[in-house]
């Protein structure tokens, strides 16, 4: 299945970090890579950079906007009919200077929010009519463990409480979607050196992207509903 060069998968925020890494692989293993960015530019040249690695495609989806998720969704269904994978990569704001006692709630909070839960949301809202075509259908929304109830304590508000929340989102869907056979699952990189991870994280973007690779081309009797880092069960 993993090989099948029919297999479409789109990647949020994936002109930079770990979602252009993900494209990589995924492409390297024959899959239509639908790349996405908010800016229309950077998805086409990020695209351009990944030639070598198979078909990448470059399509404008701004997570934080509704029109462009449905535009990009009618687009996807006009192209492609189906989709095989979606991943929710995009998002930000880990918030370390930041406490919940002071946090901004009708700026950085609103902002945080509707990257990380809604946009992810209204993703799977748009595209489920697509990913129930396909003959599996799997959903992969990038968490972290920071948004892990079982040890959170003080910490990046608004970024753990989004990711607390998206994970709680890949629960309830996974329970929904299961007799139809697609798979949801959340996915934490781990510490990765990026723009959000900073030059001094101790993992790659290779390895933060492999884990996640791994749930979006899990068999048919893969695990859903689960939190993983490397293909390993995280506590929620
Ligand atoms: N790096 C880590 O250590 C780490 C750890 C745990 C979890 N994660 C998670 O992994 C995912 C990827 O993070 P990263 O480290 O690769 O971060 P990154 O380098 O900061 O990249 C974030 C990506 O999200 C895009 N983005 C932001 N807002 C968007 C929007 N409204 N619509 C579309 N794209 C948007 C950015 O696009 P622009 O270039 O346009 O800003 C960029 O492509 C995130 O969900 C993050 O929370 C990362």
């Amino acid at each position: 299945m993993t090989t099948n060069p029919s297999r479409i998968a789109l990647v949020t925020g994936a002109n930079r970090g770990i979602g252009l890494e993900v494209c990589r692989q995924l492409a390297s293993r024959g899959f239509v890579v639908l790349l996405t960015a908010r800016d229309a530019a950077k998805a086409k040249a990020a695209a351009k950079k990944l030639s070598n690695a198979g078909r990448v495609e470059p399509l404008l989806l701004d997570v934080a906007d509704p029109a462009s998720i449905k535009k990009a969704a009618a687009e996807v269904a006009s192209r492609y009919g189906h989709l095989d994978v979606l991943i929710n990569n995009a998002g930000i704001n880990y918030d370390t200077w930041e406490t919940a006692e002071h946090a901004d709630i009708d700026a950085a909070v609103m902002e945080t929010i509707t990257t990380n839960l809604l946009g992810p949301w209204r993703l799977c809202q748009a595209f489920l009519p697509l990913l129930r075509k396909s003959e599996a259908g799997r959903i992969v929304n990038v968490s972290s463990e920071s948004g892990s109830l079982a040890n959170m304590g003080a910490g990046p508000p608004a970024y753990q409480v989004t990711k607390a929340a998206l994970n709680a989102l890949t629960r309830t869907l996974a329970g929904e979607l299961r007799s139809a056979h697609i798979l949801v699952n959340a996915v934490c990189p781990g510490w990765v050196a990026t723009a959000m991870g900073g030059a001094g994280a101790p993992r790659s973007v290779q390895e933060g992207a492999a884990g996640i690779v791994w749930a979006s081309t899990l068999p048919d009797n893969g695990p859903t509903g689960g939190f993983f880092r490397d293909g390993k069960p995280l506590l929620w």
